[in-house]
């Protein structure tokens, strides 16, 4: 059994990291595809190195582009390397344009994807990610579902039983896999003197929010608000999209320390230790609701219910008046939530079902 994972962004190669340790741990035959839709050393390399990943076989150097063009270059290239290496499956993870391309080359060269973290939906079109996450489940061979809420999500699309299978998702692994080291170490990159409990934590780069001047603004004054009333820091490892915007709109944060995007380590332990955490990536919903750490998500809907279902986070979307509401709202709650994304052994499960499926 010949697998091919694809990665192309900063959380695929750190999601998708447990699955290669498992391959690796597993003897598996398989090879990694990068397609190079991320591409800065801290949003890409870093995490090779920290996580002693082995080097991608093939990178595809696609860099950034509008949505088609990216897309159709990772489209031919990893075509063109899957008709010379035939694997049997290819894996993609989550819901980037590196899923859609790796998902479909796949898919019309009659090779079987596997897609993990499926089931995911945010009901939203105006989400690139959305329609990513659509046409990968039902182009996929083998669907990954985190939970069994997504199980019941695909259900409910028509997706047979037999290709779904619940295996937590692989972040909890990567956290599992990583905090202990993360926790020797100290806050690395995003300034000194942080203590634990001391400041907030905030990331935001979704393409609806910081794309749009009135919500990105929206965000940084929300952010503005909830470090004055509480008297604490907000530190905020700016993603390079969103850089980008905030120099575009001239947009400024005020009471926001900005920081470069972090190693995977030094953000683990900032979110570990974080008071709260203000945010509208995916991952960082989940693995805030796997560190106990309350987490305010600046969007109005996601694809990540059970973070909401369980107590974990609350969804606010960019008026700064509501996202203080949220933080307030949060700081008061218990943190004696269950994690709903698994036992940190979904890579392994990935990888012993591919092998069971020869
Ligand atoms: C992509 C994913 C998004 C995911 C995010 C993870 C899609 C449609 N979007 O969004 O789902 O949450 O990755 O972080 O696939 N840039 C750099 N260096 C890099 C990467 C990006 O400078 O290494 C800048 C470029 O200006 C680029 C912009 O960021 O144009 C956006 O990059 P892109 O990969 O298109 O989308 P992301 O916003 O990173
Ligand atoms: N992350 C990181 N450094 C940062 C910000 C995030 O290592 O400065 C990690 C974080 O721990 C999580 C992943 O990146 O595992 C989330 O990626 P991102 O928010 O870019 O994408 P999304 O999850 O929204 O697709």
């Amino acid at each position: 059994m010949k697998t091919c994972i694809i990665i192309g962004t900063r959380p695929e190669v750190i999601k998708m990291s447990p699955v290669v340790r498992a391959c690796e741990g597993q003897g598996a035959d398989y090879f990694v595809i990068h397609t190079g839709q991320h591409h800065s050393y801290n949003m890409d390399r870093v995490f090779f190195e920290q996580l002693g990943l082995p080097d991608a076989r093939y990178n595809l150097d696609v860099g950034s582009g509008r949505h088609g063009e990216q897309t159709g270059r990772m489209l031919a290239g990893i075509e063109e390397i899957l008709i010379a290496e035939k694997p049997d499956v290819v894996l993609v993870e989550g819901d980037t344009n590196t899923v859609l391309a790796g998902a479909l080359a796949a898919s019309k060269l009659g090779i079987r994807v596997g897609h993990v973290e499926a089931g995911l939906r945010s009901y939203d079109r105006r989400m690139p990610e959305e329609i990513n996450r659509v046409v990968a489940d039902h182009i996929s061979d083998y669907l990954f579902a985190p939970t069994e809420q997504a199980r019941e999500t695909l259900l409910g699309e028509g997706i047979s039983d037999e290709k779904i299978f619940v295996t937590g998702n692989t972040v909890v692994d990567a956290v599992y896999q990583n905090i202990e080291i993360a926790n020797g170490r100290d806050g690395g990159g995003a300034g000194p003197n942080l203590e634990p409990g001391g400041y907030f934590l905030a990331t935001a780069h979704r393409q609806e929010n910081v794309d749009d001047a009135t919500r990105f603004a929206g965000i940084l004054r929300g952010l503005e608000l909830v470090s004055r009333e509480f008297s604490l820091p907000v530190i905020y490892p700016i993603h390079p999209r969103s850089r980008k915007m905030m120099e575009e709109f001239s947009l400024d944060a005020p009471g926001v320390t900005l920081t470069q995007p972090l190693d995977y380590l030094s953000f683990l332990k900032l979110e570990a230790d974080a008071r709260l955490v203000l945010t509208d990536s995916g991952g960082v919903q989940e693995e805030t609701c796997i560190l106990k750490v309350p987490c305010v998500t600046l969007r109005d809907n996601t694809e990540r219910p059970e973070t909401a279902m369980v107590g974990a986070n609350v969804l606010v979307g960019v008026d700064p008046e509501k996202i203080l509401e949220g933080a307030r709202t949060m700081l008061g709650r218990s943190r004696d939530w269950e994690n709903p994304f698994g036992d940190g052994m979904a890579g392994e499960r990935v990888v012993e079902i591919l092998s069971d499926h020869r």
